[in-house]
């Protein structure tokens, strides 16, 4: 059954992307303050909620959820509630940043996560700690061992480039990700929420300038793929590995959109790039035994879907809310 979510600018949407907590075990400076305030309990959607939230969306056809954070991985028995989502008609996947999998990979497998998105922002101790304020390299890179073994559909790393801080480790990774027989998106940094620690449009570092410095390198080719997201993928030579750009500021990609996201609190945002949104959890609360309701909500919610984002790096961020709040 097709989606029958189309939005005004008709877009078919068949992709929902549901942020299971915005608490992470990392603070990445890129994505976070250091002294985050987390959303207490009692405004975080129960796992049963988040169950019930995946399945309207099931219902109106949508074929794909994404689990995302702050850190999924972190929230108290997810392992149930991804039990249960692997049962629904839906393309599974999840994004983390790697940190639990050394313990999870197998259960992830085993319960139908098909795909698995996991972030790697450099391969150097001491950057990896100025990146993610952590010191868990080395558990990060048992993690994607441990997932290269579960039998994934499909693994991908993340790399967020900031000027100055990992541009020059592209290469080092692209070698990491062929070794390793995984796919690689470097991704343009946006600017959700207001931190201090760099300029944004200092550290701004664009993908077609990393697409020159990895061709001297590496043979890349276009390759027609698209795995339905915003990645825009080339083909190493002689190997398996994609090499993906996402690129929100040098290459808009908001007109083939097919996705919404519910953040942890139940809210319903239309773009990640503006506020448009639709309060999910006061439905759920309201009217618990109606599930109608509920995608009805969702059905009404494609009229306010905006056309694209307006993000700027020159300006302050127009979007307060952090990315932890949001998953990506
Ligand atoms: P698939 O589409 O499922 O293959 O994954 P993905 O690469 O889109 O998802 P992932 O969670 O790995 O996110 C990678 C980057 O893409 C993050 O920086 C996300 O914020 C960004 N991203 C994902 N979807 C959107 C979107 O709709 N708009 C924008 N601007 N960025 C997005
Ligand atoms: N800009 C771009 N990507 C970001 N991520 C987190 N914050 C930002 C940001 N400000 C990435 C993470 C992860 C994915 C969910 O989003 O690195 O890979
Ligand atoms: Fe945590 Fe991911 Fe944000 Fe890093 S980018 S702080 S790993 S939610």
């Amino acid at each position: 059954m097709p989606s029958q979510l189309v939005d005004g600018f008709g877009r078919r949407i068949n992709y929902v992307r549901l942020s299971v907590t915005d608490r992470c075990d990392f603070r990445c400076v890129y994505c976070m303050a250091e002294n985050m305030q987390f959303l207490p309990h009692s405004q975080v959607l129960t796992l049963e909620e988040i169950h019930d939230v995946a399945a309207a969306f099931t219902e109106l056809g949508v074929e794909r959820i994404r689990l995302t954070g702050g850190e999924p991985l972190v929230r108290r028995n997810v392992l149930s509630l991804i039990e249960r989502l692997g049962q629904l008609p839906a393309e599974l996947s999840l994004t983390t940043n790697g940190s639990q999998l050394h313990k999870m990979a197998g259960d992830l497998a085993a319960f139908g996560v098909d795909r698995l998105n996991i972030s790697l922002d450099s391969l150097q101790q001491d950057r990896f700690r100025e990146l993610t304020r952590t010191d868990r390299l080395q558990q990060v890179l048992d993690g994607i061992e441990a997932a290269r073994s579960a039998g994934f559909k499909r693994i991908k790393l993340n790399t967020v480039v900031l000027k100055g801080r990992n541009d020059d480790e592209v290469i080092d990774l692209i070698e990491f990700a062929r070794r390793s027989e995984l796919d690689i998106s470097f991704i343009e940094e946006m600017p959700l929420g207001q931190i201090t620690e760099h300029g944004r449009a200092e550290s701004f570092c664009s993908s077609d300038e990393l697409r020159e410095r990895i061709s001297d390198h590496f043979e890349l080719s276009p390759s027609t793929e698209r795995t339905g997201g915003p990645s825009r993928y080339y083909r190493l030579a002689d190997s398996q590995t994609r090499v993906g750009f996402i690129s929100p500021h040098s290459h808009n990609f908001c007109g083939d959109c097919n996705r919404v996201r519910v953040t942890v609190e139940g809210r319903l945002l239309l773009c990640l790039g503006n506020e448009h949104s639709v309060d999910l959890r006061e439905v759920i609360r309201t009217y618990p035994d109606d599930p109608e309701r509920l995608q009805q909500a969702i059905i009404d919610s494609m009229a306010i879907k905006p056309e694209k984002h307006e993000f700027n790096l020159e300006e302050e961020p127009q979007i307060l809310r952090f990315m932890n709040m949001t998953g990506g």
